[in-house]
């Protein structure tokens, strides 16, 4: 399949972009990218081609930053946030950056816009690096497709410990996980596809585990059916405030009432961003959005289910060995006139044999040869 060309400054690569996506006919699945160190040019084109994370985050800095002293928690390859900062005023900008060549990138594209007096780019993992100066705002964008999996929470409070005055503020301020049980369309059930590019991630995913799992996964181009396909009210599983200390380990129970009849496949997670208090929340629920939802595959075969029938979700975040990205678990107990069936998942960032094809919907996502 032939990919798109895209411009990149003075470079050009071959990148298959998200309006290719849109146009595309079938829903599809992609691992959860952002969670694992495989960030690429391709990776920071599809952020920057997010037209409403961009809008809000703008905002907020043009709002927070003159004469400040401002932390850029991994500025990546563009420095987008940190060059934003300088030219609202920022006194001071200190850009981390644990990947080298991201590093080198933004450094050179710091220059070309000629704000290297005010913006320093460090380079190494934000918990390795020694403050410097302390900072009267932190800026990051290390938010994941389930708010905090890209390690947000470990990452974010370590800075606003070493580095950041005690008023300090944080843009995003906040990020909610909704989670809501769905019935999705039978072909995505019965025959779920890996989109192309997708599955080259999930082939370095794999690699950096040393064995093929059950990965973690968005779902795309299936808004309108996740939509009509929901089966009760949402409700947060994950709350994530950046004004104070975030969990890191914790625990949500939810029970949801359905409120019409279908068949339960699973819950779909997506995030609501808050940049500061006073931009509109953005939802990885909108076509276009750099985020996608995530599909927990947990009824597979899916279970009928009535309105007035409950379902009790269990979610639990640990600490993984890293020390900053979460493990995840999720168990669902279905209570309906035909009983009580329980399914669970083990969804570790990095996972064993013995999470790979937990059930019938990640055998035929993985079929046997
Ligand atoms: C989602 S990208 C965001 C890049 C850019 N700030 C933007 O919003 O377009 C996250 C970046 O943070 C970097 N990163 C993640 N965790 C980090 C950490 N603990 N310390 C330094 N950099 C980190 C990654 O390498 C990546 O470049």
């Amino acid at each position: 399949m032939p990919l798109n060309v895209v411009k990149a400054g003075q470079e050009t690569i071959a990148v298959e972009v998200t309006e290719r996506f849109r146009e595309k006919t079938e829903p599809f699945f992609w691992p959860l990218i952002g969670d694992y160190p495989l960030y690429d040019r391709y990776i920071y084109l599809v952020m920057m081609a997010d037209p409403e994370r961009e809008a809000v985050y703008e905002a907020a800095i043009q709002r927070n930053c003159r004469d400040k002293v401002v932390v850029d928690v991994g500025t990546g390859d563009t420095a987008i946030w940190a060059l934003a900062a300088a030219r609202a005023g920022a006194r001071k900008v200190y850009a981390l950056e644990e990947n080298p060549k991201s590093a080198a990138r933004a450094r050179k594209v710091i220059a070309e816009a000629g704000f290297e007096s005010i913006i320093e780019v460090l380079e190494g993992r934000s918990d390795t690096l020694e403050v410097i100066e302390t900072a009267d705002l932190m800026i990051s964008e290390v938010i994941g497709e389930i708010g905090g999996s890209e390690g947000t929470a470990a990452v974010l409070n370590d800075v606003r410990n070493r580095w950041l005055k005690p008023d300090a503020r944080s843009i995003p301020a906040r990020c909610l996980t909704w989670a809501c049980p769905v019935e999705l369309p039978d072909a995505v059930m019965e025959h779920p596809k890996l989109e192309l590019m997708g599955r080259r991630y999930v082939e370095q995913i794999f690699q950096l585990a040393d064995t093929p799992f059950d990965l973690r996964l968005t779902l795309d181009n299936c808004f309108p059916e996740i939509e009509s396909g929901r089966l009760s009210a949402p409700a947060v599983m994950e709350d994530l405030n950046f004004g104070a200390h975030c969990p890191t380990d914790y625990e949500t129970t939810h029970r949801f009432e359905i409120t019409k009849s279908g068949r339960f496949d699973g819950i779909i997670l997506w995030i609501e961003l808050f940049a500061d208090e006073i931009e509109p929340g953005i939802s990885s629920m909108t076509p276009g959005s750099n985020w996608r939802p995530v599909f927990l595959p947990l009824f597979s075969p899916g279970a009928k289910v009535a309105e007035g029938d409950e379902i009790v979700l269990e979610w639990s975040s640990r600490l993984s060995e890293d020390g900053h990205h979460p493990d995840y678990t999720a168990k669902a107990t279905l209570r309906s006139e035909s009983g009580t069936h329980t399914a669970a998942l083990r969804l570790p960032r990095y996972g064993t044999a013995d999470d790979f094809r937990q059930n019938a919907f990640y055998e035929k996502l993985f079929p046997r040869d």
